[in-house]
């Protein structure tokens, strides 16, 4: 089976997507520097923690891999406006470094974990990946600077990439032991639950958008479906397939009042709330045009009905509080 590097596989995505593929047989190894990820997300026999910029490590882990699916970055919109240095040299310098490596070793196949935050705020939704690239936060120029890369590698290297732009990534892997867990936790579902158990309201960013109820509107994705386009875009490298960028969404999206209603029938409890100020660089409505994905490569969302997204991450969220 191909061997293939991981990066950022003991984070969130990262670590349901190599469950994943270690399920199908592909042989993985992962490297993470562990900044944000947990070591218990990865068999111990297959982590290296390493930092991307540590080229020695890189180059070692490399040889005899067929492919790199590339995860490692921070994530945090807020914290990138306070620490924007940090958030360029992270996942710029990390990706460059890596591109680096996988140039010398001759690996030119290339997943890489991109945003919807490189359209900054729409123009108009659903967003086809054809849309302008602007974005409004270091966070977003970040991916869509290594996107702008990867095109340039493409031509000048031979370098096959498939950047797949998230949307609202949630829910996760209960079996696995798998889901989310960021500190500072900053994304809704989560800080949805610790209201619902805490009975401290979780602020509500804004109540007078232009949505059916005021409150913003979100494309929510299933970290399952997630890892899964993760798998078809490999297979796609794999078999010789092009470069490209690739919305991953539902095409529905959801206001953040309906996210908390699902929140509220799946756990049985209350979820406090209270309306809060606008959060700066909050665009009213996200949506994915996911058509080519579906189209190219076949894939399809399967879990991401907002009941089966909240079910599956209160099922993860209780099982940790336990543990
Ligand atoms: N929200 C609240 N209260 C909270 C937290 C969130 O009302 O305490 C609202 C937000 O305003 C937003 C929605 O819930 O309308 C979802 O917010 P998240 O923070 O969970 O997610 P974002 O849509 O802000 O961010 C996601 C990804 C980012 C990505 C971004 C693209 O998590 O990585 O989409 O714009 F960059």
């Amino acid at each position: 089976m191909p061997r293939i590097l991981v990066t950022g596989g003991a984070g969130y995505i990262g670590s349901i997507t190599t469950h994943y593929l270690l399920r199908r047989g592909y042989d993985v190894v992962v490297i993470d520097d562990l900044s944000r990820g947990h070591r218990e997300n990865v068999p111990a026999e297959r982590l290296h923690v390493a930092r991307l910029q540590d080229t020695g490590a890189v180059a070692e882990l490399l040889a005899g891999v067929d492919a790199v699916v590339h995860f490692a970055a921070f994530i945090a919109v807020g914290e990138s406006t306070r620490e924007p240095e940090m958030y360029f040299s992270n996942n710029v310098g990390g990706s460059l470094s890596l591109l680096e490596a996988m140039a010398r070793a001759d690996v030119r196949r290339l997943v890489f974990s991109s945003t919807a935050a490189v359209y900054g705020d729409p123009v108009s939704v659903p967003i086809p990946e054809t849309a302008r690239i602007a974005p409004v936060s270091p966070y977003g120029e970040s991916k869509a600077m290594v996107e702008r890369v990867l095109g340039e590698l493409d031509r000048y290297r031979g370098l096959r990439g498939v950047a797949l732009r998230y949307f609202n990534a949630c829910g996760a892997e209960p079996e696995a032991g798998l889901g989310e867990a960021h500190d500072p936790e900053t994304h809704l579902i989560p800080l949805l639950f610790r209201a619902a158990v805490t009975g401290e309201p979780i602020q509500i960013f804004g109540d007078n958008y232009p949505t059916s109820d005021g409150t913003c509107t979100r494309d929510y994705i299933h970290v399952g479906d997630l890892a899964e386009a993760h798998v078809v875009a490999l297979e796609h490298l794999m078999g010789g397939g092009g470069s490209g960028a690739f919305n991953v969404g539902t095409g529905k999206g959801l206001t953040v009042m309906e996210v908390l209603r699902a929140v509220e029938e799946v756990t049985g409890k209350r979820v406090p709330y209270r309306i809060a100020g606008r959060r700066e660089g909050d665009p009213t409505e996200l949506v994915a045009d996911s058509s080519k994905l579906r189209k190219t490569l076949g894939w399809e969302p399967r879990r991401s009905k907002i009941h089966e997204i909240t079910r599956d991450a209160w099922a993860y969220h209780t099982s940790k509080v336990k543990s």
